[in-house]
């Protein structure tokens, strides 16, 4: 579902990723890792076709980085769902229109967005605080909210960059718990991370970076970050 072929990528002084392969299936779950400032977020917003390779290529679902055109762009980030560790919700607004917003964007008839708000905010247990503002809000309940909207287009893929770096440890669980009831609908999961004891935990298929490759990795001990 997702391939990195040969991927380049640098900034004007730094160079990030350096002939870099990777691959997702549909419905995987993928911790991404490695030492902060490898590049792990912009490995997500070449996903999300923010940036575009130097040379290489970037392969999601039926689109190609080097053939993007901007009017694909839309269509391609309804198929991918993102959350960020600080949450970025809209402050102006409550819960419902947060999320209402999304879909009022891309031209959701009133009564599909009242199903479709309740339906989401229901998955992630929240329903009762539709009406509430985000500074309401704790940070397990606004990460739960965020999850809530990356998937209110029926992603085919998550992309959580630390969604826990701003959580306590329970707190943290909670929200990969969630995260893992959504893939076990089938939505693909890649989602970076700090936090050794969430890895160890889950034992999924791990991506590490490490000068600009990724390396299969496997978690037998602590090194492995
Ligand atoms: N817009 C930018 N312009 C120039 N350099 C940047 C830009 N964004 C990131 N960088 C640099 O690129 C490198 C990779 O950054 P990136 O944010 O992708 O790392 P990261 O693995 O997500 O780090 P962290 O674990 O701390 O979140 C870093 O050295 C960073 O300073
Ligand atoms: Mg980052």
């Amino acid at each position: 579902m997702l391939t990195f072929n040969n991927v380049d990528f640098s900034y004007p002084k730094y160079s990030v990723c350096n002939d870099l392969n990777l691959s997702v299936e549909k419905g995987e779950f993928v911790f991404m890792i490695g030492k902060s400032g490898c590049g792990k977020s912009t490995i997500l917003q070449l996903i999300y076709f923010n940036l575009l390779p130097l040379s290489g290529e970037v392969e999601f679902d039926k689109y190609n980085s080097k053939t993007i055109r901007p009017k694909d762009l839309p269509f391609i980030r309804r198929k991918m769902g993102i959350i960020f560790q600080d949450f970025k919700l809209l402050n102006d607004r409550n819960i419902y229109d947060n999320l209402s917003f999304v879909l009022e964007s891309v031209g959701t008839p009133k009564k599909e967005v009242m199903k479709k708000v309740t339906s989401v905010l229901t998955d992630v247990g929240l329903l009762h605080r539709r009406f509430s503002f985000p500074k309401e809000l704790s940070g397990g309940e606004k990460q739960r909210i965020a999850i809530a909207r990356s998937i209110i287009n029926d992603p085919i893929l998550i992309l959580a960059d630390e969604p826990t770096g701003n959580l306590d440890p329970d707190t943290s669980h909670e929200i990969v718990e969630l995260l893992f009831k959504i893939n076990e609908r089938g939505t693909a999961v890649i989602f970076t991370t700090h936090n050794y004891e969430i890895v160890k935990k889950y034992q999924q298929k791990i991506i590490k970076i490490e000068n600009g490759k990724a390396i299969k990795a496997v978690l037998k001990q602590k090194n492995v970050f």
